[in-house]
Parts: C-alpha cells; sequence; structure tokens
C-alpha cells in the first residue's frame, strides 16, 4: 500500500465532508483543500487538515504537494447547478474542468498516482435504458454535464500517457447526512428534491411538483437515490483500491432502485408526520422520464451495495435539520479561534495566486447574489 495523506478537495462541501469524515475513521490521514465558495469549515472534520484556497491554483497546489507525501486525491471540488451552468459555461468549465487539470498537472509533477473523482449521472443525458450501465451512450445535455465528461476523458487520458490511476464515480441522486445529524446538506441554493421536501415540511411553504404526465408508474419523474454514507463508503473503497495497486476503473453509484417524485413526497410527509402543500407545475426542460442506476459493476470491483434505504436518507436530512434549522449558519465560514489552529497556511510557489484570488472573489460575489435571491441559509 502506498504511504501518505488524502488530499480531498472540496472537502467542506456536502459529499466531500463525508468522505472526509469515513477516510478519518479508516485510519487515513486527510487534507482538505477548499475555496469555501459552496462548503463551511465546520463541515470539516476536526481531524483533518485543512488548506483554504483554489484547487485551480497551480502554485498553492505545489506548495501542499511539495510540504506533504499525498497518496493520492479526492477531487469533490466543482459546481453543480444544472442551470446555472447552463448562464455560466465559463465558470463552469473552469470550476469542473481546469481545476482537475491543475490537479493533474500537481499530481505528475509530484508522481502522485491515484485519483478519486465526483462524476455524475448527467454524462448519460436521457436514457432510454431501464437500469443505466456504464456502458451507456454519453450524451450530456448541459454545459455541466459536458464539463464532468471533459474531465473524465481528461483523466483517462493521464493514465494512458503518465500512469495516473483512477476511480471515477459516477453519482445518481445523492441525499442523507450523518447518523448523528452534525453534517449534512447546505447548498446555498438548494434544487435536490429530498432536502427542498422535507424543507416544505418543516416550513410549511408550499413546493411543485413539476410535470404529471411522464411514461412512469404515477406520471412524475422516477430517479434513484443513494445515501451520502453510503457514497462515501464507496469512495474509501475505491481509494483503498488504487493505492493497493488496483487497476482504474469508472463505476455507478446508485441503488438500482427507482423512486417517483410524488413517491418521494408521500415518503417525507410520513416520515416527519407533517403536511406537505404541493401543487403539480409545468413539466421543466430536459427532464427524463425515469433515470436509474445499474450498481453490478460497484458490486464486482469494490464489493459495494448501498446499505441504507430512502427512508434512512429522508430521516437523516430531516434530524440534521431539525438539530441546526440555520445549517452551518450564516457565519458558517466566519473562522472560529479553534479552527484558526488548524489551518494550514501555505504560500504559493508561483505567480498564479493573484489570479485565483480575482476568480475566488468573482465567485463570492456570485453567490452573495445566489443568498440574496434564495434565503434558503
Ligand atoms: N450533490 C449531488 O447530488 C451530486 C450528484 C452528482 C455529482 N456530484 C458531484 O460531487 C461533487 C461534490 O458535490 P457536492 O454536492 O458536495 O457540492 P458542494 O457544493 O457541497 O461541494 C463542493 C465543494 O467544493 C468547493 N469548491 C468548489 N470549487 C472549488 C475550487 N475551485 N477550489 C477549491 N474548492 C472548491 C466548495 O467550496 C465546496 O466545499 C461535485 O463535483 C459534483 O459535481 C454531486
Amino acid at each position: 500500500m502506498e504511504e501518505g495523506k488524502i488530499l480531498v478537495t472540496g472537502g467542506a462541501g456536502y459529499i466531500g465532508s463525508h468522505a472526509v469524515r469515513q477516510l478519518v475513521r479508516a485510519g487515513f490521514q486527510v487534507i482538505v483543500l477548499d475555496n469555501l465558495s459552496t462548503g463551511h469549515i465546520k463541515a470539516v472534520d476536526p481531524k483533518a487538515e485543512l488548506v483554504i484556497g483554489d484547487v485551480r491554483n497551480l502554485g498553492l497546489l505545489d506548495a501542499v504537494f511539495t510540504r506533504n507525501k499525498i497518496a493520492g486525491v479526492m477531487q469533490f471540488a466543482g459546481k453543480i447547478i444544472v442551470p446555472e451552468s447552463v448562464s455560466h459555461p465559463l465558470s463552469y468549465y473552469d470550476d469542473n474542468f481546469t481545476a482537475v487539470l491543475s490537479v493533474l498537472r500537481a499530481m505528475k509533477t509530484h508522481h502522485v498516482h491515484n485519483i478519486v473523482f465526483s462524476s455524475t449521472a448527467a454524462v448519460y443525458g436521457t436514457s432510454k435504458e431501464p437500469s443505466i450501465t456504464e456502458e451507456a451512450e454519453l450524451h450530456p445535455e448541459s454545459p455541466y454535464g459536458f464539463s464532468k465528461l471533459a474531465a473524465e476523458r481528461l483523466i483517462c487520458d493521464c493514465e494512458r500517457a503518465y500512469g495516473i490511476r483512477h476511480c471515477i464515480f459516477r453519482y445518481f441522486n445523492v441525499a442523507g447526512a450523518s447518523e448523528d445529524g452534525s453534517i449534512g446538506e447546505a447548498h446555498p441554493v438548494e434544487t435536490h428534491l429530498i432536502p427542498v421536501t422535507v424543507n416544505a415540511s418543516l416550513t410549511g411553504r408550499p413546493m411543485q411538483i413539476f410535470g404529471n404526465d411522464y411514461q412512469t408508474r404515477d406520471g412524475t419523474n422516477l430517479r434513484d437515490y443513494i445515501h451520502v454514507l453510503d457514497l462515501a463508503d464507496a469512495h474509501v473503497l475505491g481509494m483503498k483500491m488504487l493505492v493497493n495497486g488496483g487497476n482504474s476503473a469508472i463505476i455507478n453509484l446508485g441503488s438500482d432502485k427507482g423512486y417517483t417524485n410524488k413517491e418521494i413526497v408521500e415518503t417525507v410527509g410520513e416520515v416527519t408526520g407533517r403536511p406537505i402543500q404541493w401543487t403539480f407545475g409545468p413539466r421543466r426542460p430536459g427532464d427524463a422520464d425515469s433515470i436509474v442506476a445499474s450498481n453490478r459493476k460497484a458490486k464486482e470491483i469494490l464489493d459495494w451495495s448501498p446499505k441504507r434505504d430512502l427512508r434512512q436518507m429522508i430521516h437523516d436530512d430531516v434530524q440534521w435539520r431539525d438539530k441546526h434549522p440555520n445549517l452551518y449558519g450564516r457565519q458558517g465560514n466566519k473562522i472560529a479561534s479553534e479552527d484558526r489552529k488548524r489551518l494550514l497556511n501555505y504560500t504559493p510557489s508561483r505567480h498564479f495566486g493573484a489570479f485565483y484570488e480575482d476568480i475566488e472573489s468573482r465567485d463570492q460575489e456570485r453567490l452573495k447574489k445566489l443568498h440574496e435571491t434564495n434565503r434558503l441559509n
């Protein structure tokens, strides 16, 4: 097994913070690199080291790789809102593609050969297969999906050229929170159905289900959901496989089971015991009837299958929101004195730093606007 730390980019975000926790539990030493554009310091496991900075900043990456022996990288950093990617493609390609390019450059320079990458079911676009396998045709339908597919391609090319091995995970719909309700989903703009429905149930605010005439058992979209801890467990298995010399793989992470939007809303109501005010809204452009993952390959290669069901995902999300009505709080990224001690300071080793500080401040401006129009935090 290769010795060294695991660098987790985006480890202060929703999925990254759960993966960091599971890595720490599995005995790995972890360094998180996050620019906190959508992440939260409070989400980062106290046993992990933390560097606040941008993953596109090659100078900073170089400093981190020089000062630490890195055995592998988990790349979660990126932007995730599909409609936003349509209006801001440059920003999405920059964060989802250029960021991966920078990480791979640093890995090549410092002879690090293992990367676990967060990809998405969006690379498949609308698929006619009842259960989508990794061999299904790839035709993303948004800049978000294309930016992830481009990054996948780059990662595969770097294996052929430089021997950097990968585990690329294509996630389906991720939901849930830690079992103790201490960390959970806290995106600045919540677009995912389970948290939107849980919020509607807890606050009494009305919500919509978009479309009721799809080719599914009740006419509403059918999707595959996976618990964030099951996803995090798969990442730990993927990294173990790579550091132990295993082969590269591209693997779906889903449950092989679908639930319709209406079933989700009904199940949230059952779990919370609080009625949900919902109505049917119009169809949204681009929503496929049904998307379900085949997880056969994950079973074969990683001996992984999901352990937590839909009710568990909803229960854990509800518990997280009940315990944290303000999520990580408006001051979630103010650096508290106890956190200050664990921050690692690196001086970027080349001149790229100033350029990326400028990009970061534009990202912060964009997020401020999103916060103002979506008062969810
Ligand atoms: N949430 C889902 O349902 C889902 C589904 C499919 C794929 N994914 C992928 O999983 C990954 C994580 O998603 P998430 O839901 O945890 O999102 P998130 O927004 O909660 O986390 C992303 C993290 O990356 C950080 N970040 C973004 N750009 C960065 C940069 N340039 N440098 C340093 N840090 C940066 C953010 O601050 C944040 O902490 C993303 O790459 C996303 O595309 C998520």
